[in-house]
């Protein structure tokens, strides 16, 4: 199985973010939008990654009661995204009637488990009596049985997670730095080298190759590590 690189373009505008796409060129073939530059160009900004030959990975972790989770993933596959994502937390309703929407379309579906943003003391104050490790799983295994085929989840995370959900499920891993780049405010890193070798199927990458002097080079320098 070989671990593919998708850059996110958290950027400001979608004229730099095409910028950026047009730079790395070759190098990179998946790219993630995010709710920042999505909230502000819409669906053009997945149009004109798709012009580009580019596959999308549209990140809105959709949130809602099932009919209207249903629908959005649709309207997710509808605008040309080939990777969407819902909150895991929304419930098995929710993520069954996700898994319907993405079903008629190649779009592939991820859920998210834990926000990384959350500790033991957020979880608790929102009710959830459970370390963020035992929530993860939970949530994973929610998340298998309802039909969705993968989920988001920290480095740390892969290995617990292709043990409970088997080698089929798809584990989409950002926090990712290759070996001497700044850690910026990512706290559970690795390399992508040690991503790959762990299994991961897609590693994120942003700030590494948005920042970088010589962003196509950078993208390469990551592809050669998953290699
Ligand atoms: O710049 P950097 O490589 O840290 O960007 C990682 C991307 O992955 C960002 O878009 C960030 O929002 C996203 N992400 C993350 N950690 C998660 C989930 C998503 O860093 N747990």
């Amino acid at each position: 199985m070989s671990t593919q690189l998708i850059v996110a373009l958290d950027v400001e505008t979608a004229a730099e973010g095409l910028a950026l796409v047009d730079r790395i060129g070759d190098a990179c073939q998946w790219y993630k939008v995010g709710k920042q530059l999505f909230t502000r160009f819409g669906p053009e900004i997945v149009r004109e990654l798709k012009s580009r030959g580019k596959k999308v990975f549209l990140d809105l972790k959709f949130h809602d009661i099932p009919n209207t989770v249903r629908e959005a993933v649709r309207s997710a596959a509808a605008i040309g995204a080939d990777m969407t994502n819902v909150h895991a937390s929304g419930g098995a309703a929710m993520l069954a009637a996700a898994a319907e929407g993405a079903r008629e379309s190649d779009v592939l579906l991820i859920a998210v488990t834990v926000l990384t943003s959350m500790d033991e003391n957020e979880l608790a104050g929102i009710g959830i009596a459970a370390t963020p490790r035992d929530q993860v799983v939970r949530l994973a295994r929610l998340t298998q049985a309802s039909g969705v085929p993968g989920v988001v989840c920290s480095a740390l995370e892969i290995e617990p997670l292709r043990a409970t959900c088997g080698p089929d499920f798809v584990l989409v891993v950002p926090g990712i730095r290759p070996a001497g780049a700044s850690t910026d405010d990512q706290k559970r890193i690795m390399t992508p080298a040690q991503a790959a070798q762990l299994g991961a199927n897609y590693i994120v990458v942003g700030r590494p190759i948005l920042r970088a002097a010589d962003p196509a080079a950078a993208a390469r320098a990551v592809v050669a590590e998953l290699a």
